[in-house]
């Protein structure tokens, strides 16, 4: 058979196409050459080539588990360096204790477990409703700084057992410096060589200063729950006291603290982002703004919100559900063939019209999957959460819409996040009239491991005296 050369611009003799990606918003580029050449292109990086895929069809082919897996991308290797084979940055197969702390974390992350964490979730989104109050309607909100408070101190209260307090600094916990310091650096660390990164530098040095940080402080967390147990259904104590149902076997230490670390990694920009997205396009549609006040009115009116009421509020469900669609915060994912399971030869993607190596590098653009038009229609690029309302959801075509990723390797945390963001945004809705601060800003994008958007501000005024 004949095979078809995948798409790409040309590139420089030794440096690939490294000019053709905005250094900032490396997705925008990557978008823009989807556009230039089409659902599948490669481009050549010092010397390796990586593969970038964004129609619906390939997309669907490519989340076959049976052939492909997910394949660590440059940066979150380098992000490995802070958080081994903890649940995010493991390889699989190949890291054994991948499997184990799945089997071990799985419940915990299980509808029962997460609904235990709704009062402590409350706590953290009452600080943050409290912070806007005092505020007052006058003050520029700092939208995504605010959201990635809440964030990190409700995951750090869940699966650290400890306070950040972080509403009541201006100043970021040196946990969180930490690990903003270990995901710059990797990213820093991913688009340079390696010679460079193994040099005694100044800015090296501080990289492993900060991982030696963030453990060390996990594992002082870690020892203070066992020495003072609480019967408490929380993240820390299903890391501590979770057995794997297989072989009876426990984390070892170093495992807790590697999905300590990852899941405060993995479960504060992602939903801060989403929430600020959120805000962003409620502000931008009048229509859908209101519906989802008129929801949160008539389910819950002025009564303090329970559990129980989260479930009735589908519109803000798929008002969550579209923010993701246009702007899935984890931008993109990667993947490669499966090394034992995938038995082609030569192995081919796109019903066998491209032949790629056993080792190639494929990335999923998720915004660019998300508005492929032959699924979303023409109005692919516009906010309508009718469209993500239950019974067309459910017929959605198989991965079409993959914000949580996919497969076994999917987000454990998404019932974690879907909880506390349903619960702020009830509670922010029922408190605040929100507007633009600036009526016409338009989104732009700040990309770090995530996306989130770029100076975006707003005021918020109280509808009525904080019940
Ligand atoms: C994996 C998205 C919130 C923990 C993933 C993946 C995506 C994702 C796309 C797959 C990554 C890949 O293939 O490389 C999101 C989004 C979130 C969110 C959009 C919020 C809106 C959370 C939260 C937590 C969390 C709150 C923790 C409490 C994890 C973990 C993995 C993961 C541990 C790795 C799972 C594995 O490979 O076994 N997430 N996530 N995420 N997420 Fe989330």
């Amino acid at each position: 058979p004949s095979y078809l050369p995948i798409p790409g611009p040309p590139g420089l003799p030794l440096l690939g196409n490294i000019n053709a990606i905005d250094a900032e918003v490396p997705i925008k580029s990557l978008g823009l050459l989807a556009d230039q050449y089409g659902p599948i292109y490669q481009l050549n990086q010092l010397g390796k080539p990586t593969i970038f895929v964004s129609s619906h069809e390939l997309v669907d082919e490519l989340c076959d588990e049976e052939r492909f897996h997910k394949a660590l991308s440059v940066s979150l290797n380098e992000v490995r360096n802070g958080t081994h084979d903890g649940l995010f940055t493991a390889n699989w197969p190949g890291d054994e204790n991948w499997a184990i702390a799945h089997r071990v974390l799985v419940p915990a992350f299980g509808p029962i477990s997460i609904r235990g964490m709704f009062d402590d979730m409350y706590d953290l989104a009452s600080q943050l409703a409290m912070k806007w109050a005092r505020q007052g309607p006058k003050e520029p909100i700092q939208v995504t700084e605010d959201f990635t408070r809440l964030a990190l101190d409700t995951i750090a209260l869940c699966a650290m057992g400890t306070r950040f307090n972080s509403f009541y600094h201006e100043d970021m916990h040196p946990f969180v410096k930490a690990m903003l310091g270990l995901l710059s650096g990797s990213f820093t660390r991913s688009r340079r060589p390696n010679l460079l990164n193994n040099l005694p530098t100044r800015e090296n040095n501080q990289y492993w200063t900060d991982i030696a940080y963030l453990r060390e402080l996990s594992r002082e967390l870690v020892d203070d729950r066992k020495n003072n147990p609480q019967d408490k259904k929380d993240l820390l104590n299903a890391l501590i006291l979770g057995r794997d149902p297989q072989t009876g076997q426990g984390l070892t230490d170093e495992s807790i603290i590697d999905n300590m670390v990852t899941f405060l990694i993995a479960g504060h920009e992602t939903t801060s982002g989403m929430l600020s997205f959120l805000f962003y396009y409620l502000l931008k549609n009048p229509h859908a703004y209101q519906t989802a006040q008129e929801e949160v009115d008539r389910v819950i009116g002025r009564r303090k919100i329970t559990v129980e009421d989260l479930p009735k509020l589908p519109y803000i469900n798929a008002v969550m559900r579209e923010t993701l669609r246009l702007s899935p915060t984890a931008a993109a994912i990667t993947i490669g063939p499966h090394p034992e399971k995938n038995k082609e030869d030569p192995i081919t993607i796109g019903k066998g019209k491209y032949v790629i190596s056993k080792d190639q590098i494929i990335v999923l653009l998720l915004g660019k999957l998300h508005r492929d038009p032959e699924v979303w229609g023409p109005d692919a690029e516009e906010f309508k959460p009718e469209r993500m309302l239950d019974e067309k959801f459910n017929k959605l075509p198989k991965n079409a819409w993959k914000p949580f990723g996919n497969g076994m390797r999917g987000c454990i945390g998404r019932p974690f996040a879907w909880q506390e963001a349903q619960l702020v945004i009830a509670i922010l809705l029922q408190n605040f009239t929100f507007q633009m601060d600036n009526p016409s800003y338009d989104l732009r994008i700040k990309q770090t491991l995530t996306i989130k958007p770029k100076d975006f501000h707003m005021r918020a005024t109280l509808r009525h005296g904080m019940d």
